[in-house]
């Protein structure tokens, strides 16, 4: 199944431009300060026009995130897949899914990218495979005592013909976390792990071809020239010995409060300096992002110790609400916990698994990052332009949800019937509308798709809202006033002030209640940043001369007056 690449020569791992002193590179390491951008295979942009994004799409549009400044892309799977969570139940890890491309398209896409100066980082799913995966399907064929049986977590169940679930975990996505097999005679057999779908049986890490497949993985991947990997569910790979019963139900509400015995188990800390050594074999500085759901900054910092991976998703921050207090709080820890271990915090608002911040930011606070309503939706793009303004002005990494930088709502209203996400089929789940934050980007054009495949009226895997005209890359390129030019603009100036992605602190300033006011040193002068979460004008002495802000700020011999929900950028 594993496809071979024709072309054996490989692109270089680093990217011909973007070297220059203004990286963090200058600091020991690309990533300590990187902007990186998340792509979502299906919905970038479609190639082909069957209506679902690929890799050629994709590649025909990295001059674009050129253009962004971006200096990383994160693609989210894009290899062989059933498909039962888009893409996060992988059946061959070296390969490509048709649907996508061919191993080809995506060399030529690595090979592009560095053309361009910019990095690429791929998903990597180690938790669990898919139920189609070649070793899943011969442990199923070959039944009780097959030694593939041991690559994942077979158990006799419970009860007098074990018929009960081996133990009490519950799937993410809901219901039980074990699935029961039919054995070769047609038989009732034992129960398999998974802690998401059925469809993606988790595997066993204390079994060594487990780990030895995914070192060989790396490897592959690594020899291709891809400059990283964000590690999926890297809290998950290891299990507390023996399985044990968690002795509670509705388990999702408990999660990210305590360490759980299937997640964040101080095990998984070895696989991580394993693979370290492997990346570290390797020239250009080449990382590990961990999607780790810890219960606090200070667990999640852990993963990011100096012989483990380099950067950790900080969704205590994106969990975070509009909140001045909060938000100050947050940041404090957040930099705070990662300090020692000399790792860059890392600042992300949205991502593939939960609602776009600016309809987050549209509703009420206390709603959690799945939410089914529009809210105030221009309240929702005010709060949500100036939130990305003050993480853009924050010492270390951030990452970008395509379409963030074009305001993009989610889209609440999908009708049910177009809704692909698996655990929206299955009850009482976590993330059950997360098609919602998922739907293809509008690039030009004023019919669906929106430029997103190459024909007007053509298919796109999820419908685009009407209103989508108004906030393609087209519509919103070259007005001032367009939250895409606001990224343009606030992206080019991180480059030229370096020191708005360096360091380890900020140091900040006393505002007014519901203000946030901090200071940046930089080799050129001093930098503020000013964020005024309240929903009314604040006036304050003008910092010095503005750089940017995310609504007009007014500046007269008073001082300057910071419009609710905005946030400034001011030399000084
Ligand atoms: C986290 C991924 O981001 C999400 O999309 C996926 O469903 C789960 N991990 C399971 O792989």
């Amino acid at each position: 199944m594993t496809q071979n690449l024709a072309d054996a020569s490989r692109s270089a791992a680093v990217p011909a431009a973007r070297t220059a002193a203004n990286t963090g590179a200058s600091r020991g390491g690309w990533w300590r300060d990187a902007v990186i951008y998340q792509v979502y295979p299906r919905s970038f942009a479609d190639g082909n026009g069957d209506g679902m994004g690929d890799l050629p799409g994709i590649r025909s549009r990295l001059p674009y995130l050129r253009d962004l400044g971006v200096d990383a892309v994160w693609l989210s799977p894009f290899y062989a897949s059933p498909q039962a969570d888009a893409g996060y139940d992988v059946a061959d890890y070296r390969a490509v899914d048709p649907m996508f491309g061919t191993l080809l398209d995506a060399d030529a896409l690595i090979r592009d990218a560095h053309d361009l100066g910019l990095r690429i980082i791929v998903d990597l799913v180690p938790n669990h495979s898919s139920d189609q995966h070649e070793w899943f399907q011969r442990a199923l064929r070959e039944g009780p005592g097959s030694p593939l049986r041991e690559r994942y977590h077979f158990r006799p169940g419970k009860g007098e013909d074990g018929e009960l679930p081996p133990n009490d975990w519950e799937s993410i996505f809901g219901g039980p976390a074990w699935t029961r097999t039919t054995d070769p005679d047609g038989a009732p057999g034992d129960w398999y792990l998974h802690l998401f779908a059925p469809e993606q049986p988790d595997f066993n890490w204390d079994n060594p071809a487990v780990a030895d497949e995914f070192r060989s993985i790396l490897r592959f991947w690594l020899d291709m020239g891809v400059d990283g990997f964000r590690i999926d569910v890297a809290h998950g790979m290891v299990k507390a010995p023996g399985l044990p019963d968690l002795g509670s139900h509705d388990q999702l509400k408990l999660l990210g409060n305590d360490v759980m015995p299937f997640f964040d188990q101080d095990g998984v800390h070895a696989i991580y300096r394993s693979w370290r050594q492997i990346l570290d074999e390797y020239p250009g500085d080449r990382i590990g992002v961990a999607e780790a759901w810890t219960p606090t900054v200070q667990r999640t910092a852990n993963y990011v110790r100096p012989d483990e991976l380099h950067q950790a998703f900080n969704f205590q921050y994106l969990g975070t609400g509009w909140d001045a207090a909060a938000l100050r709080e947050v940041i404090d820890v957040s930099l705070d916990s990662m300090r020692p271990v000399g790792a860059p915090t890392t600042w992300v608002l949205s991502n593939h698994d939960v609602t776009r911040h600016a309809t987050r930011f549209a509703n009420p606070p206390g709603l959690g990052t799945q939410i089914r309503t529009p809210g105030d939706r221009a309240l929702g793009l005010r709060r949500a332009r100036a939130a990305s303004l003050l993480m853009l002005a924050l010492p270390g990494s951030a990452y970008v949800y395509q379409g963030e930088e074009l305001g993009l709502p989610d889209v609440t209203d999908l009708p049910d019937e177009v809704r692909q996400d698996p655990s929206f089929f299955r009850q009482a789940g976590q993330d059950g509308f997360r098609d919602g934050c998922r739907v293809p980007i509008p690039w030009s054009g004023t019919e669906a798709p929106y430029g997103f495949g190459p024909n007007a009226g053509g298919p796109s895997w999820l419908p685009q809202p009407a209103e989508w005209a108004h906030l393609s890359v087209e519509a919103q390129t070259g007005d001032p006033t367009s939250t895409l030019e606001l990224y343009r603009s606030a992206i080019a100036v991180r480059r030229e002030q370096p020191a708005l992605g360096a360091g380890t602190a900020v140091e900040w300033l006393p505002a007014p209640e519901g203000v946030l006011a901090f200071r940046r040193e930089s080799a050129g002068g001093a930098f503020v940043c000013t964020v005024n979460t309240t929903g009314e004008t604040v006036r304050i002495p003008a910092p010095g001369r503005m750089l940017l802000s995310s609504t007009e700020a007014v500046v007269t011999e008073n001082g300057a007056e910071l419009p609710a929900d905005s946030t400034a950028w001011w030399a000084v």
